[in-house]
């Protein structure tokens, strides 16, 4: 499986029973608690094997750092924190590789496992499927606002906690529940990553944004202006194909297109297995937002009901 379908990682079998799924993800600070930094990296990087029902086994860090400028011990705590997530998620660290650069940036390459079979994907929503959110919205305009030093201390310990948090107990539950389709919430934002499931899968979304869960104050921060530049790129390259349904509430649409940083997982939920899934994701810690559903009409289509 290669990126035609806009999928998170790479899939290829190696046998009938085991397919290798490998991913990459680096970039730079997005907080300046170095430690931080290195947890938020991992955990966003591990993520992509999560997505495709896997379970990483091994990672490699890549690191570009400004050795000249910068001190050694900022580096340190940076590989220490993306070392504490790699072994909570039960992966090795085989190793990695570092270059001078006068741009910080952290990430790693992650291998995983999966059983072909059980492989989830954007293309294996169905329609009728409930949509299922299990992280809250906002990081990347809650990023913005730490940039421009109007971030509150608890917005961005909350943001943190969600950049953070491993999709490990997502995947495993998605695992448990037969889920087919679902992606990781990144850098297209919840209705960029949204529409690449609904034309990957020929089918048509249709979210509640009311139900859309949202970090507290970022969108007294998204009614500032606060948005990142790409979440409005998102917004644009999205707009030709989604569908706006009642009075649409712009800062809510922005926030739905805010590009994300270690999202949550989007998954297409049978109804019938609705109650054992929520209560899967909800007893090892996770929110189980139900945010809309799969349906056949307006493939390759989003609609968003205000
Ligand atoms: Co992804
Ligand atoms: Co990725």
């Amino acid at each position: 499986m290669g990126a035609d379908t806009a999928d998170d990682a790479g899939v290829f079998r190696l046998s009938d029973d085991l397919a290798l799924i490998q991913t990459v993800d680096f970039f730079t600070p997005i907080v300046n608690d170095p430690y931080l930094f290195g947890q938020i990296a991992a955990a966003n990087a591990l993520s992509d094997v999560w997505a495709m029902g896997g379970r990483p086994i091994t990672a490699l860090n890549i690191c570009c750092f400004p050795v000249k400028e910068m001190d050694t011990g900022v580096f340190k705590q940076i590989l220490a924190g993306g070392m504490d997530k790699v072994h909570e998620a039960g992966c090795a660290l085989a190793g990695g590789h570092s270059v001078e650069d006068p741009e910080l940036k952290y990430g790693l390459s992650v291998t995983g496992v999966v059983h072909p079979e059980k492989l989830v994907t954007n293309a294996g929503l169905k329609p009728g499927q409930v949509l299922v959110l299990t992280k809250p919205l906002g990081t990347g305009v809650i990023a913005t606002a730490l940039k421009a030093g109007l971030a509150s201390p608890g917005a961005l310990g909350a943001s943190i906690e969600v950049m953070t948090a491993l999709n490990a107990p997502a995947g495993e539950a998605m695992a448990a529940c037969g889920v087919s389709g679902a992606t990781d919430i990144t850098g297209f934002g919840l209705l960029g990553h949204a529409l690449e499931m609904a034309t990957a899968s020929g089918v048509g979304l249709e979210i509640q944004a009311p139900a859309v869960p949202i970090l507290a104050e970022a969108r007294d921060m998204a009614a500032m202006g606060l948005v990142p530049v790409g979440s409005h790129a998102n917004l644009e390259h999205c707009s030709d194909r989604i569908s706006v349904q009642g009075e649409a509430d712009p800062i809510l649409l922005d926030l739905l297109a805010d590009a994300q940083t270690s999202g949550g997982m989007l998954m297409g939920i049978d109804q019938s297995r609705m109650p054992s899934a929520v209560e899967m994701l909800e007893e090892r810690g996770v929110i189980a937002a139900v945010i809309g559903r799969a349906r056949a009409e307006n493939p390759g289509r989003l609609t968003v009901r205000f």
